[in-house]
């Protein structure tokens, strides 16, 4: 059963441990407005700790994954609240694919159609991506006057060739989802017709894999990027070892003695083991 954020802007299914969220102002090509920001932050909320969740797919209503910042109530009216209102929208558009880049599900970017400039942000912060061949994907800012920021140019920077990175950046100039796949910005594209079930095989891969070491493993590729050899050797180690001890049941143990048997006092030692 289909059901809404809030507002209605965000809709979501969940089926077989997979939750399909989709970005919902079909209208409105899914621009993200505020109010979608907030929608959406809500429903990554909700779905994050469901024990009936493994895996998150982010797709869009209608023609549209999506056509990126909503130039209208994004910029246009949180610009007329002055500073305030643009860094609070900001917050809340960064808040989530933030929280969408380190979320503790494995995530994959659905690409069914239009994608441009903001909306690289989520796409970025999917861990995979599938694209349709008839989606559009765009760095469209410069069509309008702007560079691409809330991170768009830095996501083309991480997953794009210097040279079409800067070409995509500069020209304004949309490519398909092959072309996408052929660049690195998407895993793979596919005809729209064959998208989901393609997408539905690989999250069935995941669900069947260790969900500690996939949030481990997601987190660690993420990380290493801006490490040393060494730190990232180092980062490695520890990450293993702390999900190795994922299930302690030690500090449990610390709190019961603490809060039921009041046997000792974390501020003054240690529990007893
Ligand atoms: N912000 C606000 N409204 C939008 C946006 C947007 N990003 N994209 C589409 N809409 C609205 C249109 O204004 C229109 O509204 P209306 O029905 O009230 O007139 C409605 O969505 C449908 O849009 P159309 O342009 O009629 O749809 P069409 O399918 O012909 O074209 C396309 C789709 C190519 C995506 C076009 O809407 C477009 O160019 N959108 C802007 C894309 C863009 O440059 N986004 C900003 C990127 S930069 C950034 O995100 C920071």
């Amino acid at each position: 059963m289909t059901e809404y954020s809030s507002n209605g802007v965000v809709a979501y299914d969940v089926e077989d441990r997979i939750a399909w969220v989709r970005f919902n102002r079909p209208d409105k090509r899914n621009a993200m407005s505020p109010t979608l920001n907030r929608d959406m932050m809500e429903v990554l909320d909700a779905l994050e700790f469901r024990d009936d969740v493994g895996v998150l797919v982010l797709s869009g209503e209608g023609p549209a994954w999506t056509a990126g910042m909503d130039l209208k109530e994004y910029f246009r009216e949180t610009e007329s609240q002055g500073l305030a209102g643009t860094r609070k929208a900001q917050r809340e558009s960064y808040g989530w694919w933030r929280r969408l880049r380190w979320y503790q599900k494995p995530t994959i970017a659905m690409v069914n159609g239009w994608c441009f400039g903001g909306g690289y942000g989520p796409l970025f912060s999917c861990d995979l991506a599938f694209a349709a061949e008839e989606a559009k994907f765009g760095l469209s800012e410069i069509n309008w006057g702007i560079l691409p920021g809330g991170g768009a140019t830095k996501v083309a920077q991480e997953l794009l060739p210097f040279r079409k990175a800067m070409y995509h950046a500069m020209m304004g100039e949309n490519i398909d989802g092959r072309t996408a796949a052929e660049w690195g910005l998407v895993n793979e594209a596919l005809p729209l017709a064959q998208l989901k079930d393609r997408v539905t095989e690989v999250a069935k891969v995941l669900l069947a894999k260790n969900p500690v070491a996939l949030k481990a493993t997601k987190d660690a590729m993420r990380r290493v990027g801006v490490m040393s050899y060494d730190d990232a050797e180092d980062y490695l180690v520890r990450a293993q070892e702390a999900a190795n001890s994922y299930d302690n049941e030690g500090r449990k143990e610390g709190i019961r003695q603490f809060i039921d048997e009041k046997s000792y006092k974390p501020g003054l030692g240690a529990y007893d083991k």
